[in-house]
């Protein structure tokens, strides 16, 4: 593949976003005091929400801060709900882990809801509708997912962009390339070494619309079904899932999760 000027700009600007957010890494969380009625006793319990701040623009670390739309989103659900919260930037497989440990009470993360999560975990009711992308180079044959057998593609580990390459070209294919997050992916797409990457449709616009120049596609395969993200608990903690559907429907009537919507991506 031959690189422009344009190219690598992109590769120094999205190596540089990686490096702010391994720096900032798993180092502690930033109170988010929310929630309204002083309460006694379990009103003033602080939750752990745990997320992987490397996916923008769902959540991400700019100048040290946590910020994004599903932080956004989260923080107007605790408040709705009348819940404080605490951030923990955890990393994605350490989120699982987290919840699992109990040193986690809630995910929220573009997590997918699927089949195989909810039989461990619970989810609350969606509240972001998305796909899966292809990003290749734009002078790239590749017009499908099909096109990309025998190449090297890149996904996050265990997301459901592992997936669906998985799902297409079995759980032993050779090409798959796993990242612990979706900016080293995307780093190494712009440096050449994976041929695409698979991953979350706003990730892939957001990080496309980075780059000057037209040097990339995006496509989305007939096969790509849609997805919805939820926010998710460890089984069986229904008092606090109920708190939390309960303020993400106040969001969703009163039109501050359309207004968080516009606010990242635009007109409908
Ligand atoms: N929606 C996909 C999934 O649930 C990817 C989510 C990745 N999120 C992240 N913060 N890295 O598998």
């Amino acid at each position: 593949m031959k690189l422009g000027k344009k190219w690598f700009t992109s590769l120094v600007l999205t190596v540089g976003i990686g490096l702010v957010v391994s720096a900032c890494g798993t180092s502690g969380g930033q109170q988010s005091s929310v929630g309204g009625a002083a309460g006694q006793g379990a009103s003033d319990k602080v939750y752990v929400v745990g997320t992987d701040a490397a996916y923008p623009p769902f959540q991400m670390m700019e100048a040290d801060k946590i910020s994004g739309h599903d932080i956004d989103v989260m923080n107007a659900i605790a408040e709705a709900a009348g819940i404080k919260i605490e951030w923990k930037n955890t990393g994605w497989d350490p989120l699982f882990d987290g919840l699992d440990k109990g040193t986690v009470d809630i995910g929220i993360s573009s997590i997918t809801i699927t089949e195989k999560r909810k039989e461990k975990y619970d989810f609350s009711e969606p509240y972001f509708e998305a796909n899966q992308l292809i990003l290749v180079a734009e002078d790239s044959p590749v017009n499908k997912l099909a096109d990309l057998q025998g190449k090297k593609i890149g996904v996050q580990s265990a997301t459901t962009g592992e997936e669906v390459v998985k799902k297409a070209f079995g759980d032993t294919y050779e090409g798959i390339k796993g990242y612990d997050d979706m900016p080293s992916a995307v780093d190494d797409f712009f440096n050449g070494r994976v041929d695409a990457v698979v991953a979350d449709n706003g990730v892939l616009q957001y990080y496309a619309k980075k780059m000057t120049g037209k040097k990339y596609k995006l496509i989305k395969d007939d096969s790509f079904e849609k997805e919805f993200y939820g926010i998710m608990l460890k089984k069986g903690n229904t008092e606090l899932l109920n708190k939390i559907n309960q303020g993400l429907k106040t969001i969703k009537d009163n039109g501050k999760l359309q207004e968080i919507y516009k606010q990242y991506f635009g007109q409908q």
